[in-house]
């Protein structure tokens, strides 16, 4: 097969892919070529946007290092991120919703207990971060994990400050009934990094770069579906334009006020304290046919 022009270049690539070895690689690469040549038939880029392009991938890749994967960043800013997370988290109604989990997740972060504080003044005002974890049929689940981490009040997590010290972070387990707490520190919004090529087209579609104020949560506990998700603050700024779409309305939390005294989650505060407050529900984990697709093997 040869002289292919504008209309028969996209079946003729796709013609190439039957002896493929694995339905799956062929069935999105198939995809993959169908859509990519569509977009460019679309678009018709002269050239030198060809160049560009390739020039923006480029970019994008050389920005990535151990700290810093910016073409995540790129799903996060194009919805993509999202899209997945919706896709594979088709929870029962009555469970908490997901939302994306973002770069700043740190595995094997220090587990305190409940009542610890794990932010300072240095992080900001305290926050008493509180709630339970029960399953969607209502039995609360004890010794359930709940990682929790956020950004300061200048907005920016641990993991950005040059010192290794972590902070706004830990992991607790719940009480026999359910419960945890910790003081945490009252978190700004922040602008996601937009000092590489994502930021560049942030500038070029005309969008900020700004997150609204949130917290965010890992659950797990056996038999369930890992939840991860945040909880933002009423009155943050961005909501409605957060610059990886994560907002939904039932994760936005006012926050409240814990009296000094003990709370009725178990919190003990000495002084007036804002308090995020949040009863997780966790959906059963999937079995059988509904399981979530196991994960295929390397596709390329
Ligand atoms: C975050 O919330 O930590 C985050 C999510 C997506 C991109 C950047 C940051
Ligand atoms: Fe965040």
């Amino acid at each position: 097969m040869r002289n292919f022009d504008e209309k028969d270049i996209t079946d003729a690539v796709i013609s190439r892919l039957a002896n493929s070895p694995s339905p799956r690689a062929k069935h999105i690469s198939a995809s993959l070529i169908r859509h990519l040549h569509d977009f460019v038939r679309e678009i018709e880029p002269s050239q030198s946007e060809w160049e560009q392009a390739i020039d923006f991938l480029t970019r994008t890749g050389q920005m990535c290092s151990s700290t810093r994967q910016e073409f995540i960043l790129l799903s996060d800013a194009l919805g993509v991120s999202t899209l997945v997370d919706a896709i594979n988290h088709r929870l029962p109604s009555t469970a908490t919703e997901t939302t994306v989990m973002g770069p700043f997740y740190v595995e094997h972060a220090p587990e305190v207990p409940s009542g610890s504080r794990i932010a300072g003044p240095a992080e900001g005002p305290a926050l008493l971060i509180e709630g339970s974890v029960r399953s969607v049929d209502g039995q609360p689940l004890g010794s359930a994990t709940v990682d929790i981490w956020h950004a300061d009040e200048a907005g920016f997590y641990d993991v950005q400050k040059d010192d290794v010290n972590l902070s706004g972070r830990a992991r607790v387990r719940t009480d026999a009934h359910g419960m945890f707490w910790v003081i945490g520190a009252v978190p700004a919004a922040y602008p996601i990094p937009n000092d590489g090529p994502v930021g560049r087209m942030l500038e070029a579609q005309g969008r900020h770069p700004f997150r609204p104020a949130h917290v965010h949560f890992m659950v797990s506990a056996p038999g369930h579906e890992t939840l991860v998700t945040h909880l933002f603050l009423a009155d943050s700024d961005h909501l409605d334009s957060d610059v990886v779409f994560g907002v939904k309305d039932s994760l936005i939390e006012v926050l409240g006020t814990a009296a000094p005294g003990t709370t009725s989650y178990g919190a003990t505060v000495e002084t007036s304290t804002p308090v995020l407050r949040r009863d997780f529900v966790l959906g059963k984990a999937l079995s059988g046919a509904a399981a979530r697709r196991p994960h295929p093997q390397a596709l390329y």
